[in-house]
């Protein structure tokens, strides 16, 4: 919501008198006085008038899970467990997952409250790379790095996936960064090649890296570091 709406909400204060208000600097937002009446707040923010209390700003949570096998992305499931089902903390529905994984995929998953950040990290325009270690069935086709590198044409959507990065660490295991996050793509990507995915591992989303220290099913918060750069 805009700031100038923000004000103007209040009991007993116009639209006038909220625009007189924020011309006179007498809000602030996190502390900095806001004179910008199209001010975005969020309910993350701390709003002060005179100095007095207006909103307190919910605080943003951040999670890194080690996601297990055999658990749903999902908030809810009726027959599974879900990721939300080992987190130990407060106010669980609050939290959304940023970039799912499928049911047996492991590795690094994000729970946030805030839908900014968790789009900037997720949406393709950001180009942010997704990194996977894969097993496959099937030895892997060396002509699989060119041909993802090129990208690959997904008819059911009509589109030809972003290059992505495959790096061949044996002749079943890989390394993948794609840049998008297509439904089931990295399983569809090798499919394309009649090669199963045997195993899938996230280990990286943009500057996030799983850290090696949470045993599957484990979680933490994100520091301040990895929070900002996203
Ligand atoms: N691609 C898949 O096929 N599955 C996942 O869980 C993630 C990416």
């Amino acid at each position: 919501m805009r700031l100038d709406r923000f004000l103007a909400n209040l009991p007993a204060c116009s639209h006038r008198q909220a625009r007189l208000l924020l011309a006179s600097g007498r809000a602030s937002v996190n502390g900095q006085p806001v004179r910008d009446g199209t001010h975005d707040i969020r309910v993350f923010d701390r709003i002060e008038l005179d100095g007095e209390l207006l909103q307190a700003g919910k605080p943003a949570r951040f999670y890194m899970l080690n996601k297990p096998a055999g658990c749903v992305s999902a908030t809810a499931d009726p027959a599974h467990p879900t990721v939300l089902d080992l987190l130990n903390e407060p106010d669980k529905a609050e939290l959304h997952i940023a970039g799912r994984l499928d049911f047996n995929t492991t590795g690094l998953m994000i729970l946030t409250n805030d839908g900014l950040w968790s789009r900037r990290l997720t949406q393709p325009e950001s180009l942010l790379g997704k990194t996977y270690l894969v097993e496959t069935e099937d030895p892997i086709d060396p002509i699989c790095v060119e041909r993802f590198a090129q990208g690959l044409y997904f008819g059911y959507e009509n589109l030809t996936t972003r290059p992505a990065e495959l790096q061949l660490l044996g002749s079943r295991q890989a390394r993948l960064t794609l840049h998008e996050g297509r439904y089931h793509q990295v399983k569809r990507m090798f499919g394309h090649f009649r090669n199963k995915v045997t195993a899938l591992h996230r280990e990286r989303m943009g500057p996030l890296t799983l850290d090696p220290t949470l045993a599957p099913g484990q979680y933490r918060r994100l520091t301040p570091a990895e929070i900002d750069p996203i």
